[in-house]
C-alpha cells in the first residue's frame, strides 16, 4: 500500500506526520513542487496546471491512493484532479472549519489561510455549510509560508509575523483558530503562544489520515516492504534538510524531479 502526496513544499509533511501515526505500515511518495513554490498567490489556472503536473509525478510511483495535501490545491483543483485521475482514489484537505464551530465559545473563528483558499468557490461554499450564527474572519497571513520553506519557525522574525495577524483576531475575540494552510502547523508552538491559553488551533491532518485509512481500508501495521520515497522539483538538498528537520528524524531518500515549466 502506497500514499503519494504532494504540495507546494514542506507543508504537506504535517499531513504526512498524521498519516504516519494512523498507518504506520504505508509506504508513502511525498512530492514538494518547491520549484513553483508558492501556489497560494498563483491563479486558479495556474494551481490547476501545476497540481495536475504533481499528480502526473506521482502516478509513476502507482499509489494506492493520493491525497492533496494542500489546501490551496484542494479548494482549487480537487475536482479537475478527480477528473483527470479517475482509477485511484483522491483524499483532499478541507479547512477544519466544521469542528471550529463545534468549538468555538466566542462564536468568533479565524480561518487562516492562503489569499487562493480563501477566495476558493470551495471555501466559500464549506463556510455558507457551517456558518450560521457565527463570526468567521478570513485572515490571508502574509509571509507565513515563506518564513516555513525558509526554515524560520521558532525565530523573532516569524514570532513577529505571527503576533502581526494573531493579535488583532485575540483582541476580537476569536478563540478558535483553523489552521487553513498546511504549512502553517509548523507554526503552531509560535501560534499558540500568541492566541493565549483559552484558544484553541485546529488543523485537518488527523481528519484525512482517517479519511484515507477509511478509503484504503487499512487495518494492521503488516507491510513488511515499507518504504519512503521523497521528490523534490526545487533544491534537493534543502529539502532534504529542512524535512529531516521538521520530521525530526533524517529522511533516506530524495530525488530531484525536474520541473516542466515555471510560472513568472
Ligand atoms: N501548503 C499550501 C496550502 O496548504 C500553500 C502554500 C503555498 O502558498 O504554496 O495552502
Amino acid at each position: 500500500m502506497r500514499v503519494g502526496l504532494f504540495d507546494s513544499g514542506v507543508g504537506g509533511l504535517s499531513i504526512l506526520r498524521d498519516i504516519w501515526r494512523l498507518m504506520p505500515g504505508a509506504s508513502t511518495v511525498y512530492f514538494a513542487d518547491t520549484a513553483n513554490f508558492p501556489y497560494g498567490t498563483k491563479s486558479e489556472d495556474e494551481v490547476r496546471r501545476c497540481s495536475l503536473r504533481a499528480v502526473d509525478v506521482l502516478m509513476k510511483y502507482h499509489p494506492s491512493a493520493m491525497v492533496v495535501a494542500c489546501n490551496t490545491a484542494s479548494t482549487i483543483a480537487l475536482e479537475a484532479i478527480r477528473k483527470y485521475i479517475t482509477t485511484v482514489p483522491i483524499v483532499g484537505v478541507v479547512p477544519a472549519l466544521k469542528p471550529a464551530v463545534a468549538m468555538t465559545i466566542t462564536k468568533n473563528v479565524a480561518v487562516l489561510a492562503t489569499e487562493r483558499t480563501l477566495a476558493s468557490r470551495a471555501y466559500q461554499e464549506l463556510k455558507k455549510s457551517f456558518a450560521d450564527g457565527m463570526t468567521i474572519i478570513d485572515q490571508p497571513c502574509p509571509g507565513w509560508v515563506e518564513l516555513v520553506e525558509n526554515g524560520q519557525i521558532d525565530d523573532a522574525e516569524a514570532e513577529q509575523a505571527v503576533r502581526d495577524v494573531v493579535e488583532p483576531l485575540a483582541a476580537a475575540g476569536v478563540d478558535v483558530y483553523v489552521l487553513g494552510c498546511t504549512h502553517y502547523p509548523w507554526l503552531r508552538p509560535l501560534i499558540e503562544k500568541c492566541v493565549g491559553q483559552k484558544a484553541s488551533t485546529l488543523d485537518s491532518g488527523e481528519a484525512v489520515a482517517k479519511k484515507l485509512q477509511r478509503v484504503l481500508g487499512y487495518q494492521t501495521a503488516n507491510d513488511t516492504e515499507r518504504q519512503e520515497i521523497y521528490l523534490t522539483s526545487g533544491n534537493a538538498d534543502g529539502f532534504q534538510k529542512l524535512a529531516s528537520r521538521l520530521l525530526g528524524r533524517d529522511i533516506v531518500l530524495t530525488l530531484y524531479v525536474k520541473s516542466r515549466g515555471e510560472f513568472g
